[in-house]
């Protein structure tokens, strides 16, 4: 079915890219009026790549290691989104820290996910195994993914909306993570993207209002 105005996406990965096969797959089902326009990758060896080159949606890798510095390589970044003509740059698993001008260049445009309830758990340090680690130690008894507007901190930025999991007597790191990654991350972020591209989120006095059903509990 031809779709009526889709917004163009723009994807930021740096590893396996299960977030963004969730979000190919929802848009497959169409529950989301966007199409990837391109697929960025901070590792040349993501997964995520694989994908990407499977749809034929065009693929780059912009490494930190092939730039002079981070500046650089975010206006490469820039170059490409605008290339695409992004309407929403989705960071599904991005572990680089864009910098400010490329933030400023699409306000409340850019979305992230976090595995865990901001914003407890995030900034500095708080990625992969080492957020669920950091959530057992402290002795939580839930935890899940939150979904949020990036801001010009790590983590911080308004938040879209939550998914919550319980933590299971004796679950290591590892349990936690697939428990929130399966459970969570794969229905929220293709929820969260549906409603952008339906234009259903809105931002007033910097808190963001959804219009519809979604919850941020
Ligand atoms: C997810 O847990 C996401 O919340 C975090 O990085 C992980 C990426 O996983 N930011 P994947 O690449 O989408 O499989």
């Amino acid at each position: 079915m031809k779709k009526t105005n889709p917004k163009n996406l723009v994807v930021l990965v740096s590893g396996g890219g299960s977030n963004m096969a969730a979000i190919m797959e929802s848009i497959d089902r169409g529950e989301i009026n966007g199409e990837i326009k391109a697929v960025i990758s901070s590792n040349a060896e993501a997964y995520a790549l694989t994908r990407a080159h499977e749809r034929g949606i065009p693929a780059y890798v912009c490494a930190r290691a092939d730039y002079e510095n981070g500046a650089e390589r975010d206006r490469e970044i820039l170059r490409i989104c605008r290339e695409a003509r992004a309407d929403y740059v989705l960071l599904a698993g991005y572990l680089g820290i864009l910098s400010g001008f490329f933030i400023e260049a699409y306000p409340n445009k850019i979305v992230n996910i976090h595995p865990a309830l901001l914003p407890k758990f995030g900034g500095k340090g708080f990625f992969g195994i080492h957020v669920h680690e950091a959530v057992l130690a402290a002795g939580e008894t839930e935890s899940g993914a939150t979904v949020h507007f990036v801001g010009g901190g790590i983590d911080d930025g308004a938040i879209i909306a939550q998914g919550k999991v319980e933590v299971l007597q004796g679950d290591t790191p590892e349990e936690l993570q697939k428990r929130v990654l399966c459970n969570v991350e794969h229905k929220l972020f293709p929820q969260v993207v549906g409603l952008l591209c339906a234009d259903k989120v809105k931002i007033k006095d910097g808190k963001v209002v959804i219009d519809n059903n979604i919850s941020k509990e």
